[in-house]
């Protein structure tokens, strides 16, 4: 509880206060439930960030739909009239690189902020991270990523390797230990389940349990050249640096050329890596220089990119 003290001095008395003394109208504002003003500029703060995000449209467009429909139940709620009963677990279909945790990410700090989870962290998890080795152990294991879970949200990716394994395999047991978590953390647990989009799809076919249980499916699609391109200089301006008009063609060139080839194609990571490796070429290609202009330390020229394509060892 804030309290505020005055240090007793001689001829002083101690003059204490906590806000449970002060009027309504000078309480402090930032302990106040979700739905005021802090909560809703928070709200719209998040808002903002997935809409900076390039691309889209269609997931941004969703999360706008899941965002209103949840606060109008609430409100409803509140003037007690019927509420739907709120399912708001996903899945998440698209290739790798097309923005799923990042997106997923940006839903729990926004459910947190509208009250629909309590922390709204993400714990992200994998077959291994469920699948045990003996019988029991993966009940065991699955259950401990559920409790790291609790109060936000558990992204599961490609989540269909627990299906693959046939009727023996200890994928089967994590399916029906996260069911069960489901069930028993309704109020306090989120699960979205990412992958490819057909194994994702045949995943969910041939389990129909799975269908009811996640009614929100939201489709991310392969990213053009030109939104990689905008996506390069988003991470490239977040990190003080540009890319010359030469090392921008050759980005391109590259991001066309893994697009043909079907490798990573539309795939933001891909992008990240290059970047990444490209500003660790234009060090080495400056620190043995006496001088070097400010111009010269933010700029990514042909040929960093170049190098950085060279040492991609996804491109070679
Ligand atoms: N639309 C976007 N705008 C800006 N950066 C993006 C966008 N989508 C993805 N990224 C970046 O690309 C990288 C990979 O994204 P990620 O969300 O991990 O993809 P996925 O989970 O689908 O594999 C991350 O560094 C992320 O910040
Ligand atoms: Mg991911």
């Amino acid at each position: 509880m804030a309290r505020i003290s005055f240090r007793p001095g001689p001829g002083y008395r101690v003059v204490e206060f906590n806000r449970q003394n002060l009027p309504a109208e000078k309480q402090p504002k930032k302990d106040l439930p979700p739905g005021d003003d802090q909560g809703q500029k928070n709200i719209r703060e998040i808002m903002k960030e997935l809409d900076q995000l390039v691309g889209l449209q269609g997931v941004k467009k969703l999360v706008g739909e899941i965002h209103a429909f949840v606060e109008i139940q609430r409100r409803r709620q509140k003037e007690k009239l019927a509420t739907e009963p709120q399912v708001l677990h996903m899945i998440f279909k698209g290739n790798p690189g097309t923005g799923k945790t990042t997106v997923a990410r940006i839903i729990g700090r926004l459910f947190k902020e509208m009250g629909v989870l309590p922390k709204g962290h993400l714990v992200e998890v994998e077959r291994a991270d469920l699948v045990g080795e003996y019988i029991g152990h993966t009940a065991q294991k699955t259950r401990e990523q559920i409790k790291k879970a609790l109060g936000g949200i558990m992204f599961i990716d490609e989540a269909y390797s627990l299906a693959r394994g046939g009727e023996k395999d200890f994928g089967r047991e994590a399916i029906d230990a996260l069911v069960k978590g489901m069930e028993d953390h309704k109020d306090n647990l989120i699960l979205i389940l990412a992958g490819y989009r057909h194994e994702m799809e045949w995943f969910v076919e041939t389990n129909p349990g799975l269908r009811s249980r996640f009614p929100i499916h939201i489709t991310f699609p392969d990213y053009t050249t030109g939104e990689l391109l905008a996506i390069a200089d988003l991470m490239l301006q977040k990190r003080q640096y540009r890319l010359s008009a030469g090392a921008r063609d050759e980005l391109r060139l590259i991001l066309e050329e893994t697009r043909l080839n079907h490798i990573h194609s539309g795939n933001a990571r891909l992008v990240r890596n290059l970047i990444e490796q490209a500003i660790r070429q234009q060090a080495v290609r400056l620190v043995r220089r006496g001088h070097v202009s400010r111009e010269e330390l933010m700029t990514i020229t042909r040929e960093d990119m170049l190098q950085a394509r060279q040492s991609n060892p996804s491109n070679r």
